[in-house]
């Protein structure tokens, strides 16, 4: 049974002086990596400086910046040896966000993520369809030992081959899935491709959306669709992946597990809190994480914490819906891409001009990535099998490196507007 009850429903007093505790041994572990370590020293901090949640405050921010400059191990907090898994999220490139678990960070993330999933519904009998990448990516394995952990029937489909996840579905009578919302439309078209009523020809009650900002209608739209209920599940990486916050029957917010994760709102510009209610930038400490525990991590993600209490009876506060970042951070299909590793690669490939443009666009439920590449002068009256080689070398270095494929369309030099002062670099035309 994943109903915490004592947990989930205790007094705000008590969690409070849980979160404390947690806390105190928090800094008290974060201290034994490189980072940490050599950061309290100079900042002259430590467990003496917490004295109550707030004191919190007196700590730095850790951004990703921060893990890319101590990529790989700078910020583990234990021997090595007693490290179980790694994930990584976004770029191939030698500074990719990565993160580590013992096999107790292992056992609280699936205890989360459980919560999560039982909160909705979900229960043992159910035949569990996880069609989220699994490997590198949290979503495919985080999902997968929760669920283990409630007892229902995985079948660990991972992303993509839709025909197949259709035909999953149906022969083995999936009831919940785990999907990223741009997807469960898209796999909409091939229910129609194939002419099976995804309503009446499957037994799928209630899907868990996650990896990629949506809005209610977006939400509303795939329910209407399907005509099971849809879940909005939010998690980074850094916090373990997903299982940081999810909604509740309600489906008004997503409840944030504040025993494991202290929260903070805050102004994206002055860095300083906001006031109960209002929008700003999220920002957490792991409070139960011993591999890579962090503390005041900067989330880029724009979010408020809905005022009140659920009717649900959960204490945990909860957050609206992701409005946003508070960086250039893209996410296609699922997968975060930033401008910046575009770029690099571009750069490094002979015959690439010196600007490029990335756009973005949702075609009848398909979401894809046009890049439009200046070629460089001297290459660019070259044969069309020549250009053909070169647009063919982008293509398959850019997927390497952001993970999806672009369509690359090579364009004249000097062709794409620079524009005045900051130079744009994304268009974003997905619309629901
Ligand atoms: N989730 C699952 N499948 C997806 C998808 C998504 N977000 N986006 C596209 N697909 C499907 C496509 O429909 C296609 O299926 P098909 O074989 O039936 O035609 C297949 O994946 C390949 O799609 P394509 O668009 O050609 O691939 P790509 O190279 O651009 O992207 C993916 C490859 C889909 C595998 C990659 O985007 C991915 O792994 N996405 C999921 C990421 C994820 O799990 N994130 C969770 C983070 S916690
Ligand atoms: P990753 O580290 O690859 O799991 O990506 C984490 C990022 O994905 C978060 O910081 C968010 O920007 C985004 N994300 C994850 N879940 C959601 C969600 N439910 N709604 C909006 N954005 C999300
Ligand atoms: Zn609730």
């Amino acid at each position: 049974m994943y109903w915490e009850k004592s947990i989930e429903t205790m007094k705000r007093a008590k969690l409070q002086e849980l979160q404390l505790n947690r806390l105190k041994e928090t800094i008290g572990r974060t201290k034994k990596s490189f980072y940490y370590g050599k950061l309290f020293k100079e900042k002259k901090l430590g467990i003496s400086a917490i004295k109550k949640l707030k004191d919190i405050e007196k700590f730095p921010f850790t951004t990703k910046d921060d893990l890319r400059e101590h990529w790989p191990y700078g910020f583990i907090a234990v021997p090595k040896e007693e490290l179980v898994r790694m994930h990584s999220s976004s770029g191939t490139t030698g500074r990719a966000t990565v993160v580590f678990h013992t096999i107790k960070d292992i056992a609280v993330w699936s205890n989360l993520l459980a919560r999560c999933m039982y909160m909705t519904g979900m229960r043992k009998r159910d035949v569990f369809q996880n069609m989220m990448s699994y490997g590198l990516f949290t979503g495919g394995l985080g999902f997968h030992y929760g669920a283990e952990k409630i007892g229902a029937l995985i079948i660990p489909a991972g992303a993509g081959n839709s025909k197949r996840q259709i035909q999953l579905m149906r022969d083995f009578g999936t009831t919940v899935i785990h999907v990223i919302p741009s997807y469960a439309l898209h796999l909409s078209t091939v229910f129609e491709e194939l002419k099976i009523n995804s309503r009446r020809d499957t037994k799928v009650k209630m899907a868990f959306l996650g990896a990629e900002p949506h809005t209610e209608k977006m939400r509303k739209k795939i329910e209407d669709i399907y005509g099971y209920k849809a879940f909005n599940s939010y998690g980074l990486s850094e916090m373990n992946g997903p299982g940081v916050a999810f909604e509740c029957p309600e489906q008004n917010g997503m409840h944030i597990w504040e025993d494991s994760f202290l929260v903070e709102i805050i102004n994206p510009k002055t860095l300083q809190p906001v006031a109960d209610g209002e929008e700003g930038e999220l920002v957490m400490t792991s409070l139960q994480r011993e591999g890579m525990p962090l503390i005041r991590y900067r989330t880029k993600d724009l979010t408020r914490i809905i005022p009140g209490t659920c009717p649900c009876g959960r204490i945990h506060r909860r957050i609206e819906r992701i409005k946003g970042r508070t960086d250039d951070m893209i996410i296609l299909k699922g997968v975060n891409i930033f401008p910046m590793q575009v770029e690099k690669k571009l750069m490094e490939i002979p015959g690439v001009g010196t600007n490029f443009l990335i756009i973005l666009d949702r075609e009848e439920f398909n979401d894809m990535m046009t890049v439009k590449v200046e070629v460089d002068k001297k290459y660019f009256s070259g044969e069309i099998k020549q250009m053909e080689t070169l647009r063919k070398k982008i293509v398959e270095e850019l997927k390497n490196e952001i993970l999806v494929t672009p369509k690359v369309d090579l364009v004249e030099p000097d062709s794409i507007p620079k524009g005045e002062g900051k130079v744009v670099r994304v268009v974003d035309n997905r619309k629901e």
